[in-house]
């Protein structure tokens, strides 16, 4: 299949392209390097050892370039990465987080039903969760959210639901990704945002790097076995890995479909700082800090749907994960 791959030189959508090449399928990537190194493109051909069939540097909602890309490619399926995801600056430009969100995912569609192509694979997340459930979370779970970020997933995943009532041919399937970390083994690829990370692991990996002085634990007073939030991490590859799943049932299916990729299994903060310095063999320095606002005690996933339907299960482990973030942070790029 040719698969149009939205943010696909972003951290998850450049692992789940080198996935794709490996399986056979083609690859066309549209981006707007917003968050995103150019040279991306060309380290996942490196690693998959095959070409990326095309590379447009557009913005998604720009509905005369997309059209363009559906005119020169006949697209067959739709991975749709592309969006801003950062909670707490969605607190402060909500008005950018829904535009830019909702624009993107409304355009595509659009353009998808202009050209006739059906197959939609939607990067949702956790996030939809809310406060309100209680961990592990199953699909079946009402969905909320408790920031503009969140609220756009929660918006989307009903679009698209809305959409396939109207459209019996349509296939959108919503994965609902825990906690992605890790990077590819090669080094080549890797989560690499820019300025200083928000997320967890990106942080541990710079300051065992000598990038970033120490770590702060955003609070130990949360009720959890060590007193550490606790989160389901989920190994980048094992992720993408979920893409293909996941493109097949879309390719065999129709209607709206989530399904959770998780490992079923919560990991406090400091076992992930313990699990990278014994994997790595390095210290990484921290301090006990002040609770962040928004954080919730603890969530993991209930995947046995995406087991029982996909045929998907997470296969790497805590120790994978901190090993490869260590190998992508020391490897140089280019
Ligand atoms: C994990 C844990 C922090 C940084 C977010 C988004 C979610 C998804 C994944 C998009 C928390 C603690 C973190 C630090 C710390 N993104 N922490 N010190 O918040 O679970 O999820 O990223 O879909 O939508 O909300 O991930 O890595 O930011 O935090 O102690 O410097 O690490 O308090 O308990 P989170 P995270």
């Amino acid at each position: 299949m040719k698969i149009l791959v939205t943010g696909g030189a972003g951290y998850i959508g450049s692992h789940t392209c080198v996935e794709l090449l490996q399986a056979g399928h083609e690859v066309v990537i549209a981006d707007n390097f917003y968050n995103a190194d150019r040279a991306v493109p060309s380290r996942i051909e490196k690693v998959a050892g095959k070409p990326v069939t095309a590379v447009y540097p557009i913005d998604v909602a720009d509905k005369a370039a997309l059209n363009q890309v559906f005119d020169e490619h006949q697209i067959d399926g739709v991975i749709h990465f592309a969006g801003l995801k950062a909670v707490g600056e969605s607190v402060q430009i909500p008005l950018r987080y829904y535009r830019n969100n909702l624009d993107t995912t409304l355009t595509l569609l659009e353009v998808m039903e202009a050209h006739g192509c059906n197959k939609f694979v939607f990067s949702s997340s956790a996030t939809v969760y809310g406060p309100n459930n209680k961990a592990p979370f199953t699909e079946d779970m009402p969905t909320s959210a408790t920031n503009p970020y969140g609220w756009t997933k929660v918006m989307i995943e009903q679009i698209l639901r809305d959409y396939c009532a109207a459209k019996p041919a349509f296939s959108a399937v919503l994965l609902r990704y825990f906690n992605p970390i890790g990077a590819h083994p090669s080094g080549l690829l890797g989560d690499d945002p820019n300025g200083i990370p928000n997320n967890l692991m990106p942080y541990v990996a710079r300051v065992a790097a000598g990038q970033l002085p120490k770590l702060t634990v955003f609070g130990d007073d949360y009720d959890t076995p060590d007193g550490t939030c606790l989160r389901d991490y989920l190994h980048v590859v094992d992720l993408a890995k979920g893409h293909l799943s996941a493109l097949e049932y879309a390719n065999e299916h129709t209607g709206a479909e989530a399904f959770n990729l998780g490992t079923g299994n919560g990991t406090s903060v400091l076992e992930l700082i313990h699990a990278f310095m014994k994997e790595n063999h390095i210290d990484v320095p921290y301090v006990i800090g002040p609770r962040r606002d928004g954080d919730l005690p603890g969530f993991w996933a209930n995947a046995d749907k995406a087991n029982r339907v996909l045929g998907w299960k997470a296969e790497l482990d805590v120790n994978d994960m901190c090993r490869d973030a260590w190998t992508f942070i020391q490897t140089p790029k280019d």
